[in-house]
């Protein structure tokens, strides 16, 4: 029978790959409605009402969302992280959660090159500036995002180091990576430290003062991943205490109009996370969103569930 499948993208994919997604669904006889660009959490909650799937962004799919959706099998976030979805909520309701991983991971990975020259050329600001080679760039974390980034930095002439407990040593080596012993070498001996760990309960305000502190003089820091890992008092105690620190970011931290204010120059922030907005990115996590969609209906398929 034939489903019906929501589209809420608060910030809409390109059109290029809302068409891709509409025929995937045709294809397989579903209805797509889209709900682009909204500004309320009631259009989600009555779009969601009477939908069988539903693919999202970094949209909120809490608890009401979830439960609002009174026919809602399957929820896809169209990206890596997906801390934005109650997980037990949905699991509560028998809601299959997905992700898309490392679908749009090659577009968050340039933008950190984006941000790191930004800053690296004193925010365009026509004074003298410094150049990537020759530094060393620091990866907290080796997932699919900091293995994008490493070939990248490697074009530019930089060294490259990762910590990750969770990756062997041998596959960062492999890459031409230095496995680094622990996150305070990291921070304590690279040029540029760029940040890929998830959102979780124990990564959030794990970022702290203790080690950024650490931070050679100099040196960058970005983030593409989450605002959140940050610790926001001990992001702005840098910024204070550290006139060398500076800070690039497509998750702009909720004390941006502070640091606004007080430090121009020492930042770049985008006005929305746009790490994973090109039409690439968006084609390929949009249209896996759908095919994992249609696999579940049509086989049952659950590759990819992040709930239990
Ligand atoms: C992700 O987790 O995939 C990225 O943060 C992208 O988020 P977006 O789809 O909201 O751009």
């Amino acid at each position: 029978m034939g489903k019906k499948i929501l589209m809420a993208t608060e910030k809409p994919f390109a059109k290029v790959a809302v068409q891709g997604i509409q025929d995937i669904f045709k294809k397989a006889g579903y209805e797509l409605v889209p709900l682009e660009n909204y500004k309320a959490k009631e259009d989600l909650l009555k779009a969601v009402a009477d939908a069988d799937g539903m693919i999202i962004r970094s949209d909120i799919a809490d608890e009401a969302v979830l439960n609002a959706g009174a026919k809602l099998k399957i929820v896809v976030r169209a990206g890596a992280g997906y801390d934005n979805i109650d997980l037990k909520a949905a699991t509560a309701r028998g809601i299959v959660a997905m992700n898309t991983p490392g679908q749009n991971s090659n577009a968050v990975a340039e933008l950190v090159f984006a941000l790191m020259l930004y800053l690296a050329r004193g925010a365009f600001s026509g004074k003298s500036g410094s150049e990537l080679r020759g530094k060393k760039l620091g990866l907290q974390a080796y997932g699919a995002v900091g293995r994008c980034v490493t070939p990248i930095a490697k074009g530019f002439g930089m060294e490259v180091l990762a910590f990750d407990p969770f990756v062997p040593a041998e596959a960062m080596k492999k890459d031409g990576v230095v496995p680094a012993a622990s996150l305070d070498e990291i921070y304590g001996s690279c040029d540029y430290v760029s940040i890929h760990i998830p959102k979780t309960k124990e990564t959030a305000n794990s970022i702290n003062f203790a080690l950024l502190s650490r931070m050679k003089k100099n040196a960058v820091l970005i983030n593409t991943a989450r605002a959140e890992v940050i610790d926001e008092p001990s992001l702005l105690k840098m910024f204070a205490e550290r006139p060398d620190f500076r800070y690039g970011a497509d998750v702009a931290p909720v004390c941006a109009a502070e640091i606004q204010e007080k430090y121009a120059g020492r930042f770049v922030f985008t006005a929305k996370k746009m790490g994973a907005q090109t039409e690439e990115a968006n084609v390929n996590a949009g249209l896996a969103a759908a095919r994992q969609i249609v696999a579940f209906f049509e086989k049952g398929d659950k590759t990819f569930q992040v709930n239990q």
